[in-house]
Parts: C-alpha cells; structure tokens; sequence
C-alpha cells in the first residue's frame, strides 16, 4: 500500500525515501509552466516541487485548474532533484484536485502572492494561516506551549486546570467581563432595585476569569508544585500593541517557595523555552528574520541565542527608580510622567531601563504595596512586598509574581485595606488556616512570550483569533 507522508517528513529524511512510491497532499503554493507545482501542507515552511508527469501533461484542461491555493492529492516517486532550489523533488503518477480556488475570490483575498501588510492579513483571520509569516508564527507558538508542558513535567510540576468561569473578582488584575443568562431586556431587580442575581444562572454573579492563581495556590497548598495554562479575560480598555481582551497565561505555583527562589525558576523557565525553540523551530525563525531584516539589526536568532548567555539583572523597585532619577538628572532621558517613589513604573520608564540601560531582560523586586495585589507577602518595612516584574526588550512586561502573604493576620488586615469580599474569598483564607506554608508564584503572559520570540511587532499577529476593545468578530 502506497502511505501518505507530510512534507516535513519528507524533505527533513529524504534518504529514506529516495525512488520510493509515496503520497502527499497540501495546497498548491506556485504553479510554473504547467510543469512544477510548490506544494505546502503546513508541517513546514518549506514546499515539495511536484513534477507533472508527461502523461498527465497532456490532459491541459485538467491542469488548467490548479492555481494557487489549490488542494491536491498526489501520487510519485520521490527523486533527487537536479534544480538548485531543492534536494529532493515529486514525481507524479497521479494528481487529483480536492478544492478549486474561486477566481474572483481570489482577487480580493490575501492568498494573492504579493507582499500584503500585516493589518491587512488581520482583516482574513481565517485565511492567514496559509500565510508564511503566519503559519510560522503558529508552528512557533505551537512548540513553545509544548516545551512550557515539557518543563514543567520534567521538574515535578502537576497541571491543574482551573475554572474559567469565577464569582470573584478580588485579584485586581483588571477589570472583568460578566457572564450571565439573564434578559438584558427584562433585567429582574429585587425591592431594593438593584438587580436580582437570584434570578440568574448561578443564583450569584459571575465573571470571565481574570487569572487562575488563587484556585492555583489552593492547589499548590497540597500538591507541593502545580501550573496552570489557560485562557484568562481583561475588559481593559487598551489599544496597543501588546494587550489582548483574552489572552493565555501560564501560573506556576510552588509551596515552600521564596521570592529569590520564585524568580530563579522563572529566568531558567524562560530560558529553557527559548533554547526549545532554538533547537526545534530554525527554519521559522530564519524566514522570520528575513521578513522583517528591514527594521531589524540583528537576527532573531542571534537575540535568543545572546538571552541565553546572560544573567537576568535583579534589581530593587527603590534601586530602578534611584536609576531613572540619576538618569533624568544627568539629561541622559526625559519622560512624560514624572519619577517618584510610590508610583507605577510607566511603560516609557520600563522601555528605558530594559531597552537603554540595561540592555538586557531584568527582574525587578520589592514594589510599594499600594500598587500591588492583597495577596503578595509584605516585607519587614510594611512599605514594599515580595513582588517580582520581568520586563523583556520590546515586549515589555512579561512576567507578573510574588511570594505570596501566608500569614493569616496579615492577609485579613491587606483584603481589608484593598476592600475585599472576606466571605466570597473565605475558601482562599482557608488554606492560611490549615497548615499555611511559605508559597511563591508568577504569571507568564504567554502572548507575549510567543511575540518576542517571533519577533513580531503587534500581539494581534501572534494569537489566531485575536480578542481587543471594539473587535469581538
Ligand atoms: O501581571 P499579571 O496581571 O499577574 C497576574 O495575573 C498574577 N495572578 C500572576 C501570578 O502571580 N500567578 O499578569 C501576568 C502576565 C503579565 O506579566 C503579562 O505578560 C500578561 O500576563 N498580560 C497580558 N498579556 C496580554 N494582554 C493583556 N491584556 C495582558 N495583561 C497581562
Ligand atoms: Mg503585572
């Protein structure tokens, strides 16, 4: 029986397969001279050149059909190729059509073979994926969720999938969509007018989860170390180039875990995707470089591979903004907002530490309490807490964590201070009550993770479906 076999396959063991009767099937990329068909089936950048045979040659109406985006089932033998272009090449026997292209589709689709702008391919989503750039983004984005699985399997770590639906919204992560059956045309209100969540689905409201890190925690709590990877929602009104309304996240959670050991694991987390990727994703990365070697001084390569050769600075809040105030005095840099201790570090203070100072990813730690989460541990200062922020060149922030406040005392005094519901949390409280233990964790913005090594500029090309304000569809 004649086997079916992807391209990849194909081309990466071609020795195998040399003067061996074969199939493949894939949509067509170019068609010359009615004699040489570029095949893709998406398992790799890379195309098969079919030879037409002399026989079917013949049958011109037949070939007349097959255009660009053409879906083809093909039977032959595989033989060394005398053209520069390739190792190996297809020799048909049989080729048969699965899907023609409409023509005047076609026209206006962006499968046409020119050069379309990035916005453009984003008004197709369901068509990018034919793309180079885009499928090469996807194969990328692929292996990174597989090597994130991989690392944690390797090191002791138990998947746990936290809900997606929540009644709480205590994190302080942004706000929330709500979820509900309710009529919004019949909204059913109490005595008191305010609106009967009796009535709804849960008997109580109900949200889109913003992060999984609570149930995660409770889980930690018994199963030593735990990860979470899934989708999480934020209603927050930013238009840029690196925030989604639905985006993925990772959490690892670990019981008996301080701060310095939480932001080890997470820089030979990071490190140990990037060198994954390195060693599985080559040929994408290489036709990404090329795709945007325009803006870009060094290959996308060569960055990750110097990421991996150096430290990741960890630096102080008070020390990152001593560095921003000396630096503003000396007239290195000016910012819109003004430096002051207290205050959020500003993506143009982020950009200028990563980008101009250090040169470099840095772990920031210790943050004012006033600007972060009730469930980070407070130091002996009661000014700062045990927060970490990683900030990636480009992208930003990229990692959110803490150790966490175990201390039960603490913990009620900080919800009381950040106006949290004490009763719709008491199961988190509990797990202060039973046995509390030291515990550390972060959050990796995996969309962000996926578009600083793609090397892509919007995070809207890194994620197949894209969710923003104002574009649901
Ligand atoms: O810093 P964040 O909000 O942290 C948390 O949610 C914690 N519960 C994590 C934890 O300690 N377990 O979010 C974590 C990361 C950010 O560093 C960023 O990379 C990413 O999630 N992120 C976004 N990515 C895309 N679009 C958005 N709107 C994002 N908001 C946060
Ligand atoms: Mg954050």
């Amino acid at each position: 029986m004649i086997k079916k076999y992807s391209i990849k396959k194909l081309l990466d063991q071609h020795n195998l397969f040399l003067n061996k009767k074969v199939i493949v099937e894939g949509w067509v990329r170019s068609f010359r001279n009615y004699m040489f068909i570029s095949l893709n089936d998406g398992s790799t950048i890379k195309n098969i050149q079919i030879v037409v045979s002399s026989s079917e040659k013949l049958k011109k109406n037949f070939l007349k059909q097959i255009t660009i985006g053409t879906s083809l089932h093909v039977i032959g033998i595989i033989t060394n190729s005398i053209g520069k272009e390739q190792v190996i090449e297809l020799q048909s026997d049989l080729i048969k059509i699965y899907g023609k292209v409409d023509h005047l589709l076609f026209q206006q689709s962006i499968l046409q073979p020119k050069q379309h702008s990035l916005e453009k391919l984003r008004t197709q989503t369901h068509l990018r994926f034919r793309t180079k750039v885009f499928s090469c983004v996807m194969r990328i984005r692929h292996h990174i969720a597989f090597s994130i699985h991989k690392y944690f399997n390797e090191n002791g770590f138990f998947y746990i999938h936290t809900p997606i639906i929540t009644t709480s919204n205590a994190e302080g992560a942004g706000n929330m969509f709500q979820v509900t059956t309710l009529d919004l045309k019949h909204i059913p209100w109490t005595h008191d007018k305010i609106i009967d969540y009796q009535k709804d689905f849960f008997k109580c409201k109900t949200y889109l989860g913003v992060s999984g890190q609570l149930e995660a925690e409770a889980a930690s709590l018994a199963l030593g170390k735990v990860y979470t990877f899934g989708p999480v929602f934020r209603a927050e009104n930013s238009n840029t180039s690196r925030h989604l309304s639905e985006f993925w996240m990772i959490e690892p959670e670990i019981a008996f875990y301080h701060l310095e050991e939480n932001m080890n694991l997470a820089e030979e987390f990071l490190k140990y995707i990037i060198q994954y990727i390195i060693e599985h994703c080559v040929d994408d990365l290489y036709f990404l470089t090329n795709y945007m070697s325009k803006n870009e001084e060094q290959s996308l390569l060569k960055q990750l591979e110097s990421l991996l050769t150096i430290n990741f600075e960890k630096i102080s809040y008070t020390e990152s903004i001593d560095i921003l105030n000396k630096s503003i005095h000396n007239n290195k840099v000016n910012f819109v907002h003004p430096v002051v201790w207290g205050m959020d570090l500003q993506s143009e203070h982020e950009q200028y530490l990563v980008n101009k100072y250090f040169k470099n990813p840095i772990i920031i730690f210790d943050y004012p309490c006033d600007i972060k989460a009730f469930y980070m541990k407070m130091n002996n200062d009661e000014k700062t807490v045990r927060a970490m922020d990683i900030l990636f060149p480009k992208v930003g922030e990229i990692i959110g964590g803490s150790q966490r406040e175990e201390r039960y005392d603490i913990l009620i005094t900080r919800m009381k201070k950040h106006n949290i519901n004490k009763q719709l949390l008491y199961w988190y409280l509990d797990t202060r009550r039973f046995g509390s233990v030291p515990h550390s964790g972060f959050g990796l913005g995996f969309d962000r993770l996926v578009q600083f090594i793609s090397g892509m500029q919007n995070i809207r090309d890194v994620i197949p479906f894209p969710k923003t304000p104002n574009h649901a569809s």
